[in-house]
């Protein structure tokens, strides 16, 4: 058992994870959206959440700005609060991913180290990496919430690929580009990849 600061966890007398997964007749797994602000993260993970549902399977979708305007909220976008941003994320993920649901998460997470960070908590036998993979230039056009113009006039600090970096994945699951591929397609190489992972036998 481990023992630290007096901290005795009672997860061994718990049920466990195959437990969960029986009852609800699948396998979790942790989908992990990463990409640009305006990539179309969150709307790849709406639409892939519908496809598994209606398919009988449960998930959890965990997304930047919920996150950051509830239990993150004390968290800014300096790289120490992104990296603890993350490690919470991840940590919660764990949290569904132990109870059988498949998790998916959306966030900018920016570089190769919190992206690790995450894998190694959540275990990276159940981490699936999709890079969506669309052009700074396509994002910054949408500007769907007007946040690069505000960065372009240097109204929001270390903005992620205006003025803070975005380091690319260098081995994604998965590679999606939004300004080529339609939501439905993406959806289906999201699925191909997925289901045969989530489905019991
Ligand atoms: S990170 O880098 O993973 O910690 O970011 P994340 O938690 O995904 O939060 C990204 C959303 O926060 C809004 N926002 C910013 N993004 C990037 N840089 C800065 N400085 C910033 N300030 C606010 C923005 O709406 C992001 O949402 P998405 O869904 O990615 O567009």
């Amino acid at each position: 058992m481990i023992m630290k600061n007096n901290i005795y966890p009672i997860f061994d007398k718990m049920l466990q994870r195959s437990d969960k997964e029986q009852l609800l007749k699948q396998h979790s797994v942790m989908i992990w959206f990463t990409g640009l602000s305006g990539s179309g993260k969150s709307t790849l993970a709406i639409a892939l959440e519908r496809e598994l549902h209606r398919r009988g399977l449960l998930c959890r979708i965990l997304d930047g700005d919920n996150i950051r305007s509830g239990i993150n909220n004390n968290l800014g976008f300096s790289p120490e609060d992104r990296i603890e941003n993350i490690r919470r994320i991840a940590e919660v993920s764990k949290l569904f991913v132990d109870s059988g649901i498949i998790t998916i998460a959306a966030f900018i997470s920016p570089s190769n180290e919190m992206r690790k960070l995450a894998s190694d908590i959540i275990g990276k036998d159940d981490f699936i990496e999709v890079f969506i993979d669309t052009p700074l230039e396509v994002c910054e056009e949408r500007d769907v919430k007007g946040l690069y113009a505000k960065a372009r006039r240097g109204e929001i600090k270390e903005f992620t690929g205006i003025s803070a970096p975005f380091e690319q994945p260098e081995h994604p699951d998965l590679r999606l580009d939004t300004s080529k591929l339609e939501i439905g397609d993406s959806v289906k190489k999201l699925l191909e990849l997925i289901l045969p992972k989530v489905k019991p036998e």
